[in-house]
């Protein structure tokens, strides 16, 4: 596991999102809802962060995560009544986070901490049973060609920071590249800290996170049951401007509606949607 995301404090003091980003967000949901979200779920929620947004503005919210020490911050930030989080792999949330949402966020390329293009399928399918007709799902993904590059070096950089509960840290994340192989890219990333109760000072990880070829990713979405693609938008800017959705986009949010039941199987994905499975290089 991600030694960084069972650090709750330490993510929301450099990823709890600003207004741009969630004026951004509001605004993509209710172009394509025509109204506020009333149920929202997060299937990679972390400490809560966004369920937190669309809570204050009336919605009743659910999310799961894999690393428990995020989900027991939700659970403490979060108010009992409206949100229920529980601990749980995004492959498949729990059923007890309950069906007919209206709204499904996960970004940052979440999905791309899966281990293969099998798991990613496996979510889309389950968030598909999980949404309304007319719901939609704001998921943020990397659309990569083979052969594309990726700009190596700084990603991120942002401290010293103060610290909930005490202390400051400071956070630098560097993208690696591509790997030839698996087609993900490596990030590597360090936090340091001085005086967080409980935290080492230096928190060195390294991780692979899974891109998207776009005829990889069409496969992957009628293999989950079929989903068209409402719009593209520009993850790297929080302003969130419209994107053609086409080969070698980058960092994207999707707005994404099931569509009707496509003749693909379940599981019955392309050899081309069939890369190896990630090693972990931490
Ligand atoms: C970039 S964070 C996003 C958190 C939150 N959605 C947000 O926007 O603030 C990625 C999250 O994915 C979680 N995660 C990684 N693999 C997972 C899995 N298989 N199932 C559920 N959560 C997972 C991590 O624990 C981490 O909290």
């Amino acid at each position: 596991m991600n030694a960084f995301y069972a650090r709750s404090a330490l993510y929301a003091a450099f990823f709890t999102p600003s207004t741009e980003m969630r004026q951004s967000v509001d605004r993509l949901a209710r172009r394509h809802l025509r109204r506020k979200p009333l149920r929202v779920l997060d299937p990679a929620c972390g400490p809560g962060l966004w369920l937190a947004h669309f809570l204050a503005q009336g919605a009743e919210v659910a999310g799961s995560d894999l690393e428990p020490k995020a989900i027991a911050m939700a659970a403490k930030t979060l108010p009992a009544r409206g949100a229920r989080v529980v601990v749980g792999d995004m492959r498949r949330p729990p059923d007890e986070l309950g069906f007919g949402f209206d709204c499904v966020i996960n970004l940052d390329n979440s999905i791309g901490h899966l281990s293969d293009y099998m798991d990613v399928a496996e979510h889309f399918a389950s968030i598909r049973q999980r949404m309304t007709d007319r719901g939609i799902y704001l998921v943020g993904l990397a659309l990569r060609e083979d052969g594309d590059s990726i700009h190596t070096g700084l990603v991120y950089e942002r401290g010293p920071v103060d610290i909930e509960g005490g202390g400051f840290a400071a956070l630098r994340t560097e993208s690696l590249g591509l790997q030839p192989t698996t087609r993900c890219e490596r990030i590597r990333q360090i936090t340091i800290t001085a005086n967080v109760p409980d935290t080492p000072a230096v928190i060195a990880e390294q991780y692979d996170l899974l891109t998207f070829t776009l005829p990889m990713l069409k496969d992957i979405l009628a293999a989950a049951g079929g989903f068209e693609v409402l719009a593209c938008h520009d993850a790297t800017d929080e302003s969130l401007p419209a994107r053609a959705f086409r080969k070698s986009a980058g960092d994207v949010v999707l707005v994404l509606r099931r569509s009707k039941e496509t003749s693909a199987k379940r599981g019955g994905l392309t050899r081309r949607s069939r890369a190896p499975r990630k090693k972990t290089t931490r």
